[in-house]
């Protein structure tokens, strides 16, 4: 009996390790390894926080949860070059926790901020906002929540974003670019 309860606690810790490979502080989100790189699955846990994402993840998505803030740049990892906050609580993208992350991580290829409540509104994206992020290739803005104010030079936001190939945001009469 003994021998065999030692032998179940030995392979309850090798399958463990070998399924159960951590990419972040947080036990249920899934770690991937796929082609491009270490991939962290946190989709879908009712978060109202981040956990901290370790070292060398390349893609994290954190989409339909809870969180109404960016996360801080000791949560994320400079490697990071994926990012996907859609379907959060996120309602305003001018705060400082967001500045210091945009300049932070600058190898972000593409940013996911659909099915959020941030509005489009110049006051909110502010014209420097993401001056940094030279290698986006992908920004998705749409369900989010309409704006007020006119948006007539979205141009200059997206300016600095020389390697944006695909922008997304939702029609409205009071947006237009550089006029
Ligand atoms: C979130 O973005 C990542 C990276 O682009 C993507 O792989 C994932 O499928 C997206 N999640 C959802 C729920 O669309
Ligand atoms: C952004 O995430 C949503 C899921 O919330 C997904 O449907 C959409 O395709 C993503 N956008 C891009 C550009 O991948």
């Amino acid at each position: 009996m003994l021998l065999i309860s030692i032998l179940s606690v030995f392979y309850f810790n090798f399958t463990v390790g070998q399924n159960g490979q951590q990419c972040t502080t947080e036990k249920r989100c899934q770690c991937k390894d796929v082609e491009s790189g270490l991939f962290a699955d946190c989709s879908g846990l009712n978060l109202n926080s981040y956990p901290k994402f370790f070292d060398g993840i390349v893609t994290i998505d954190v989409s339909f949860n809870k969180l109404k803030n960016f996360p801080s740049t000791i949560d994320v990892p400079t490697s990071l070059k994926h990012l996907n906050l859609s379907g959060n609580l996120l309602a305003r993208i001018d705060t400082d926790k967001s500045r210091k992350l945009f300049t932070y991580i600058n190898n972000l290829e593409s940013l996911n901020l659909s099915s959020n409540f941030i509005p489009l509104d110049p006051k909110i994206y502010t014209k420097n906002i993401f001056m940094k992020l030279t290698k986006l290739k992908s920004l998705d803005l749409t369900r989010n929540t309409l704006t007020r104010y006119e948006f007539r030079n979205l141009d200059r936001v997206i300016q600095p974003l020389v390697s944006l190939k695909t922008f997304a945001i939702d029609g409205s009469e009071k947006i237009s670019f550089g006029v």
